[in-house]
């Protein structure tokens, strides 16, 4: 639906050019939630912002539905852009204005009879969950109900895409956990597709389903959140990685244990989606004249179900030990013997 090709911007500064974007390369499907995740200065704002043109690349194309954005004249892309909504860390909303009217304001730029303008806005507030507060002013709205205010007028030209650029930075752990509970039930209710970009891997976790990472400009990884997650290649993914499953203490205790139970085998086992689970342990200890000591394990929802590392020492005869893990190798649990950690 979306696809993106040696996109690059180059800002150019007095002293130097700055090149934000360097390249990219990126596809996204329909109805897919698609993470941009970065650290500060990666140049994942001036991405998201030139999908819109509210930056004009440097080069390269982006086409949304067989239409390349960078081709358009003025007038056709302020056409394009009802399709392409927007939302922002600091809301951007109009303070004067009430909810109502801040939600009605696209509506009135594209022309929207009142009738149907007045409709149109009570569905949408009620859809962001702020049902009695149409004539609240942005300043009597908590950050959580500011954004959906945000949503609310991001979705009011039905957009078919919503472009979300740090859209929970600003707010508590809880008030972000509801605000992509509503981008979930939007991006299932309405189909929409949905890029978002943030620094925060927790985010990704919780509601993407693929994700790039940004360094320099660059994407240096992509794939399904949960393979992103199970086999960080680059170092900066692992950082992020690490944002959500990371134990400070690992390395440490695993040292100690090494130390401790020279006997035995130290495994780490990989668990996705259903096998998520604690049956193979008892299933091994079961089956194997071996113990099976748990010395660490972390497992975690993402939106393509869950999945997990868990850290164990097999204890009993060479033999058996070693059957034990071709056992386990028949199992779609990943082991990985005597891991480096
Ligand atoms: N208008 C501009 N003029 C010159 N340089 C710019 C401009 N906008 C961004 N840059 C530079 O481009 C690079 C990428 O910036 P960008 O804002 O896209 O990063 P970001 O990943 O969104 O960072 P953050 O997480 O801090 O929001 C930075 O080095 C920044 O200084
Ligand atoms: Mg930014």
């Amino acid at each position: 639906m979306i696809s993106i090709k040696g996109l690059s911007k180059v800002f150019k500064t007095k002293d130097r050019d700055v090149k934000a974007v360097d390249h990219m390369d990126l596809s996204v499907d329909k109805g897919e939630i698609f993470g941009v995740i970065g650290y500060s200065g990666a140049g994942k704002s001036t991405f998201i912002r030139l999908l819109n043109r509210l930056e004009e690349p440097t080069e390269g194309t982006i086409q949304i539905n067989d239409q390349n954005i960078i081709d358009l004249s003025k007038n056709d892309l302020r056409v394009a852009r009802q399709n392409i909504g927007m939302i922002f860390q600091h809301f951007n909303l109009l303070w004067s204005r009430t909810v109502f009217d801040n939600i009605a304001f696209p509506l009135e730029i594209a022309g929207v009879p009142k009738e149907e303008r007045l409709k149109r806005v009570n569905e949408l507030i009620d859809l962001v969950g702020l049902s009695g507060r149409g004539k609240s002013y942005p300043s009597q709205l908590s950050g959580g109900q500011k954004q959906r205010v945000g949503i609310a007028r991001a979705l009011a030209n039905n957009p078919q895409v919503l472009l979300c650029d740090e859209a929970t930075s600003a707010l508590d752990p809880e008030t972000t956990d509801s605000i992509l509970d509503l981008l979930v039930d939007i991006n299932e209710k309405l189909g929409l597709t949905i890029i978002l970009i943030t620094h925060e891997m927790h985010v990704i976790r919780k509601i993407c389903h693929r994700v790039a990472v940004m360094e320099s400009g660059k994407v240096v990884e992509s794939g399904d959140v949960l393979d992103v997650f199970l086999h960080p290649k680059e170092k900066v993914t692992k950082k992020f990685v690490d944002q959500v499953m990371g134990d400070p203490d690992r390395e440490d205790s695993l040292n100690l244990i090494q130390e401790t139970y020279r006997s035995g085998e130290i495994l780490q086992l990989h668990f996705v989606g259903e096998n998520t689970n604690q049956a193979l342990i008892s299933d091994i200890s079961r089956k194997f004249p071996v113990d099976v000591n748990i010395l660490h394990g972390k497992i975690t929802q993402t939106q393509k179900g869950a999945y997990g590392t868990m850290l164990v020492q097999l204890v009993g005869e060479e033999a058996e030990v070693s059957r034990a893990i071709d056992y386990i190798r028949t199992t779609s649990v990943e082991v990985e013997v005597s891991p480096n950690v």
